[in-house]
């Protein structure tokens, strides 16, 4: 999977909420023809799976318990836990509300980055989003991209998405940002040779292009 260079050819998309990151990842994949992996979709996944069975989200010594039983299996365009499709339910506000708590475990993480590591070596590759992609899963990432965007740009593309209110979007991922950034297990931050591309005011396709354009520059393609 590495080359001469040391490198891994995986584009590694971090960010924080509404920064972008999903619409983008997902064109960069479809224009590279690198498959692509959503872990934010993972955390969330366990965060239903944790739910689902009334246990307690911020009760770890009983998620490391349980957590070899969620069974979660993950394609392109699903997400099954326990053999039910949860795809949709994994969007919802019961599990927004709670994936920052679960995502905080570090048992939780650590199973995590396992899967998302076997991923990348079954299919040689791909883009993958998240927070901790660049500075944690694949540090020999070919091309790291941290995207941002100004706190109000990300409510309002949240809101738009979801037809909810701006300023409880704002307030929601201003939660969500502090938690994910101040957490002691592999916080959110920029891995220090990231990419930096902030996308207020960008349109997606030019986003798109630029780390199309640096995957190519990076010999990825
Ligand atoms: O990208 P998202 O909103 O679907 O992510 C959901 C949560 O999962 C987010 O609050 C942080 C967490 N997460 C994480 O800790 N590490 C990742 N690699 C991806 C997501």
């Amino acid at each position: 999977m590495g080359d001469q260079s040391g490198t891994v050819r995986v584009i590694a998309i971090d960010g924080p909420g509404g920064s972008g990151k999903s619409t983008v990842a997902k064109l960069v994949a479809q224009k590279t023809g690198l498959p692509y992996l959503d872990t934010g979709a993972m955390y969330r996944a366990v965060t239903f799976g944790v739910l689902q069975r009334g246990v307690d989200p911020t009760d770890w010594s009983v998620i490391d318990e349980i957590l070899p039983q969620i069974d979660l299996d993950l394609s392109a365009t699903t997400v099954m836990v326990d053999g039910a499709d949860a795809t949709e339910a994994i969007r919802g506000n019961e599990v927004t509300a709670h994936v920052s708590e679960v995502s905080a475990n570090p048992t939780v993480r650590h199973a995590m980055v396992e899967l998302q590591r076997e991923w990348i070596r079954k299919s040689a590759g791909g883009v993958l989003e998240g927070r901790d992609i660049g500075t944690v899963v694949v540090p020999n990432a070919a091309l790291k991209v941290y995207l941002t965007a100004s706190g109000r740009e990300r409510a309002r593309r949240r809101a738009l998405e979801a037809g909810l209110d701006i300023e409880e979007v704002e307030a929601d991922l201003a939660r969500r940002d502090k938690a994910d950034s101040e957490r002691s297990e592999s916080p959110l931050r920029p891995a220090e040779d990231a990419v930096i591309v902030d996308t207020t005011g960008y349109e997606i396709t030019q986003v798109v292009d630029r780390i199309v354009a640096l995957a190519h520059e990076r010999g990825l393609l």
